[in-house]
This record gives C-alpha cells, structure tokens and sequence, in this order.
C-alpha cells in the first residue's frame, strides 16, 4: 500500500468536498464476490459472460435464470467488507453521490449497520429486486421469496420473472444514472473504486466528472481503462486502502 497516495488522495477529501464514487466489483471481491474479468473473474467461463446479455435470456431463460438464483443464493451468505464499511463513513465526511455498477447490498448493509441512511444508485440493478421482463413491474425480495430457477411468472400479466439486474442489451435505469451524471457534473472529487472502467455508460461517469474539472482518484490493484486520464493512483485493494483513507480524514477534520 502506498501512503503516500493514499495521503495525498485523503487530502482531497477534507473540507467536506462534494465527491462522486464510482463502485465496482472490485469492492467486493474482498467479501468474496468474484469479479467480472481477470484471472478469476466471472468471465473466465464464456458461459457466464453470454449469461448478462439480454439476447440470451430470450434464448435460454431457464439456463440464465438458474445462474442468478445461484447468485442471489451465494449472496445470502456474504458479508461486507472494511472497504464497504469506510466508504459508508466516508459518505459522512462530505456530500456524497454512490454510483454502483454492483448488484449486491453489501455497501447498504455496512451503511445500515452503522446507522448511516446513504443514497446509492445502482446503474445495473440489484440482486434483491425482480421484475417481470414483459410489463416491468417490479419489487423487491430481501428473502428469496421467488425461486427463479422455477421460471416464475408475473402475477399481473403472466410474463416472465427475471432478476432486476440490467443486462448488455439494455437501458440504465434512468433515475440512477441522471442523478449519477448530475453528481458527475457537480463533484470536486471523483472515486474510482474497484472498477475496470470498461463498461460503459457507467465509465461515462468519470470522464464527465473529469470534463467537468473534478480531480480523479483510483483505487484498484491494477491498472485500469480509466487510470490515464486519473489525478491519483493509489495502487491498493479497497478493502485496506479505504480504511486508511477514512482514518487520514477524520484525524485531519
Ligand atoms: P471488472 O471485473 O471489469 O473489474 C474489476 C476491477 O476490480 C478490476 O479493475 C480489478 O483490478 C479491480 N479489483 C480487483 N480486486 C480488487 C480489490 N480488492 N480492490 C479494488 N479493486 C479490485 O468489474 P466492473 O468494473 O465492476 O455489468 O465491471 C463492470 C460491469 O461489467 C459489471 O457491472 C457487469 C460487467 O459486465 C453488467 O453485467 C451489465
């Protein structure tokens, strides 16, 4: 870990500066969430990488939705990580807008248990939620209640149940990315946590932030798609820089 990145990164972050984090699955692979690439990411499988396109749902509905109950069900036993727990106390310390491109809860659930109320948009849905893939209509289900490997159907039109994720094929869910791109617009800092930055629009975010004039930060093991055009590397795993990072700013405020 660099300190004096991360010095230099947390300096940036007193005053109670308004401040973008874009989250990606590099946060919670600490928790045990695999990522999407890399070595021992989700896309190693080719399978699984058809498995987020739209085209294959309406192919092979019983396959995909197979694959996501697995993931809903793996998810039930994982836990935040400290990277998760420093973010939501982060979000203290300034005017924060959280812009996930991750399908799970686990940044809620860190913010819930410190009793932190904290707004995150989630670019590419979430796990919890279901919704009908014909009439849109939608709720969420903390408790596996809906089994989607039994291809459930909608009780409103009969259509089918999928996971209300967002998959290559289709539209952001408009309200989380319009209020993403507006902290993009407004922020002085910009985060970049655990992302490749290869997905886009999500990967619009930084670069708007940046046209916008806010400095850039990166958090990430590795280079990325987006580091050339960051102010600051810091070249770490979220999970131990962030904690750094949080206590950098709450001794200096
Ligand atoms: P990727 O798998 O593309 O990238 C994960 C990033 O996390 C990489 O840059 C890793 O270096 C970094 N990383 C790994 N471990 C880390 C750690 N402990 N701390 C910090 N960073 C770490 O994942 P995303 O950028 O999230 O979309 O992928 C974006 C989108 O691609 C996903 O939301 C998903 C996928 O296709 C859809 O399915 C629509």
């Amino acid at each position: 870990m660099n300190l004096h990145a991360i010095r230099k990164a947390s300096a940036h972050l007193l005053d109670r500066p308004r401040v973008l984090a874009c989250v990606g699955s590099g946060l919670s692979a600490e928790s045990g969430v695999p990522t999407f690439r890399g070595p021992d990411g989700m896309f190693t499988d080719p399978r699984i990488a058809r498995y987020t396109h739209v085209d294959t749902f309406e192919l092979e509905p019983e396959a995909v939705l197979t694959w996501y109950q697995e993931r809903r069900l793996q998810l039930q036993g994982i836990k935040p990580n400290p990277g998760h727990y420093a973010l939501a106390e982060l979000t203290q310390t300034g005017d924060y807008t959280i812009a996930t491109q991750n399908v799970d809860n686990l940044l809620e659930v860190a913010a819930r248990s410190l009793g932190i109320d904290i707004a995150i948009h989630h670019l590419h849905g979430s796990l919890n939620h279901i919704r009908c893939h014909r009439c849109a209509h939608g709720f969420n289900d903390f408790d596996l209640e809906i089994d989607l490997s039994r291809s459930p159907s909608c009780e409103r039109c009969g259509g089918p149940l999928r996971p209300g994720v967002v998959w290559f094929g289709e539209a952001l869910p408009e309200e989380a990315f319009s209020r993403s791109a507006a902290g993009a617009k407004n922020a002085d800092v910009c985060l970049l946590l655990g992302t490749s930055g290869l997905v886009y629009p999500a990967a619009s975010l930084p670069e708007t932030a940046k046209q916008f004039g806010a400095r850039l930060i990166e958090v990430n093991p590795a280079m990325t798609d987006l580091s050339d055009i960051c102010d600051i590397l810091v070249r770490g795993k979220t999970g131990e820089v962030l904690p750094v990072m949080l206590k950098v700013v709450q001794d200096k405020i």
